[in-house]
């Protein structure tokens, strides 16, 4: 049983979420978490502007999904930084080139899951993972998010990402802040949730 973890990350906190969830997925007996980023679509001196460059290459070991191969899993779980309030463009615009998969209903019956990350604490991480579960319900997919059974999204002892949409992080102000313990133990349950439903429903 195949579970992509598809991603973008900009400075590495999706992409250290995205760690954590193939481990959850790993967790499963017969689940293979299969790790793709997606393309980028800016140009490189946007990047450098925007001080990326060093996560980037520190993220250039992760193969780049093609849309095709979204249809060879059983699972999907997708990851994104927050744009104001919503998935990031370059997601947006891997998921617009899918249209022939849907003409065909290649993703019917996959099951999908969305996490996310913000900068501030309110800053769109629910409406990123929420407005994400639309497409995913045009394309078929049974989405499944990150249930209360994961108790460390209602502690109060320490500021945390997590909701039952889904695993998500905030990144701090100004990105310094990486995926806390707690947010990545959402993370690895979310990951060991999806694989066990899509392991149910191949059997
Ligand atoms: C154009 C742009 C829009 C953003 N919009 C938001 C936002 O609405 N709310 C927020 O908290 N952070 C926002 N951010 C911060 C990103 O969500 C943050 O850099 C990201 O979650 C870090 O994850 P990454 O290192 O995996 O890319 C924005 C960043 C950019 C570049």
């Amino acid at each position: 049983m195949k579970v992509l973890i598809v991603y973008y990350s900009m400075y590495g906190h999706i992409n250290k979420m995205a760690q954590a969830v193939a481990e959850g997925v790993k967790s499963v007996s017969g689940a293979e978490a299969v790790l793709r980023r997606v393309p980028e679509t800016l140009p490189t001196e946007v990047l450098e502007n925007m001080g990326a460059l060093n996560a980037q290459q520190a993220m250039s070991g992760i193969p780049v999904c093609t849309v095709d191969e979204l249809a060879t899993a059983d699972a999907v779980i997708f990851g994104t930084p927050t744009r104001f309030g919503n998935m990031c463009g370059q997601m947006r615009q891997f998921l617009d080139a899918t249209g022939q998969l849907w003409a065909k209903g290649a993703l019917v019956g996959k099951v999908g899951s969305v996490f996310a990350s913000s900068n501030t604490q309110h800053g769109g991480q629910e409406s990123t993972i929420l407005s994400f579960h639309i497409t995913l319900l045009h394309q078929g997919f049974i989405i499944v998010g990150l249930p209360y059974a994961f108790q460390g999204q209602m502690r109060m002892d320490e500021i945390t990402g997590g909701s039952p949409y889904g695993a998500s992080t905030i990144a701090g102000g100004s990105g310094e802040r990486m995926p806390s313990e707690n947010e990545l133990e959402a993370a690895r349950f979310q990951g060991r949730h999806v694989a066990s439903i899509a392991a149910k429903l191949a059997g």
